[in-house]
């Protein structure tokens, strides 16, 4: 039986935050361990360049991607974790891909229509600062599904658009040429709820309202005493469930220990204690990755033999289906 591969790119433009950790790395550990699966897991640098210039950063974010999924249990050998710049089969596959993907789909696309719009609300020409990277960002998305023949792709539900632009490509392709690409499926975990930020609204870089996974145990107590409550006094009792500390808590802790916060709410907390109590978890929790994360970010030499070994075993793949191709659409020898 062939292994059926989940296959997933990682943005590296942020520092990974408790809601990444709870919403897509813990899920996607999990998936790498299932039983004839082959995990591909990679960091997509060069989706990253449509939107960051500056080379140190980019850099960094790829080693501190890189480093948070193996501080949290990613094993190197079983999966194929590789930097996407490190594979050029991905970029000659997205280029024919490009030549089969009519311009209408990218103009539906929602980054470039979202940046359309804001351009529109301030004015602007609606294309003004689009570069053409951002406006093709789905085909290269494309590329990097298509050439592992992936079955399964887990994404947040603001990239499911670009797998049914995944899928109608390879539809196109295979339309054109024969049976030659792989229909790969969107798959979003349903049980994995939203982590609020700080302020309440969804953890997320774009509104600067994270708790970094990583932070030494002292800033971590530091940002987590910023989470906006109001000021019902200490001893009245509160509702855990429309508590962000608790809704934070419960996704860490055991269910015993849930069980006793949720207790302790309804016979009244007071809200600093209700902060020790998730300082207390998120750090009994995080703290042995956390000095995993701080060695492989101290040697970043080792990152990258793990990187060139994973983009190795990768690319013998990558030239078996991009020759697979290259062969149905009549280019090179026969
Ligand atoms: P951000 O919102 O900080 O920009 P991304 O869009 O880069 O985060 O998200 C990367 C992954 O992490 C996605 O799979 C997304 O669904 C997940 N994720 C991000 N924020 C949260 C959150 N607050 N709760 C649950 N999952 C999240
Ligand atoms: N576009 C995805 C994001 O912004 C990252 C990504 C790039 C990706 N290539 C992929 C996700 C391939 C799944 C499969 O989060």
């Amino acid at each position: 039986m062939t292994r059926r591969v989940i296959l997933t790119g990682i943005k590296p433009t942020g520092i990974p935050h408790i809601g990444n950790w709870l919403g897509a790395i813990r899920p996607g550990l999990e998936l790498a361990q299932l039983p004839e699966t082959q995990a591909v897991y990679f960091i997509a640098d060069y989706h990253a360049l449509s939107s960051v210039h500056d080379p140190a950063e980019l850099r960094r974010m790829t080693y501190d991607v890189a480093a948070t999924w193996l501080a949290l249990g990613l094993d190197p050998a079983r999966t194929l974790l590789y930097r996407q710049s490190d594979i050029p089969e991905i970029f000659e596959l997205c280029w024919i891909l490009s030549c089969m993907t009519t311009k209408g789909w990218m103009n539906k696309a929602h980054a470039y229509k979202a940046a359309v719009d804001r351009n529109r609300e301030a004015g602007e020409g609606e294309d003004e600062g689009v570069n053409l990277g951002l406006y093709t960002y789905p085909i290269l998305m494309a590329a990097d599904i298509l050439l592992f023949d992936s079955n399964l792709v887990p994404v947040g539900r603001d990239q499911i658009q670009h797998l049914e632009i995944a899928r109608d490509i390879a539809q196109r392709v295979n339309h054109v040429y024969g049976p030659v690409l792989t229909l790969p499926e969107p798959l979003v975990n349903e049980r994995v709820s939203v982590v609020p930020g700080l302020d309440g609204r969804k953890m997320s870089k774009s509104y600067g309202n994270v708790v970094p996974l990583f932070l030494p145990a002292k800033q971590l107590k530091k940002t987590l005493n910023q989470i906006v409550t109001d000021s019902t006094p200490p001893e009245a009792p509160k509702d855990p469930l429309v508590s962000s500390i608790f809704q934070m808590y419960r996704a860490v802790a055991s269910p015993e220990q849930t069980l006793a916060l949720d207790q302790r709410y309804r016979a009244g907390i007071g809200w600093g204690e209700a902060k020790l109590a998730l300082f207390e978890v998120l750090d009994a929790t995080l703290g042995p990755a956390r000095e995993r994360y701080n060695q492989l970010m101290a040697d970043t030499a080792q990152l990258d033999a793990i990187l060139a070994d994973g983009a190795a075993r990768a690319r013998q793949i990558a030239q078996q289906t991009l020759g697979r191709v290259r062969q149905a659409i009549g280019v090179g020898s026969h």
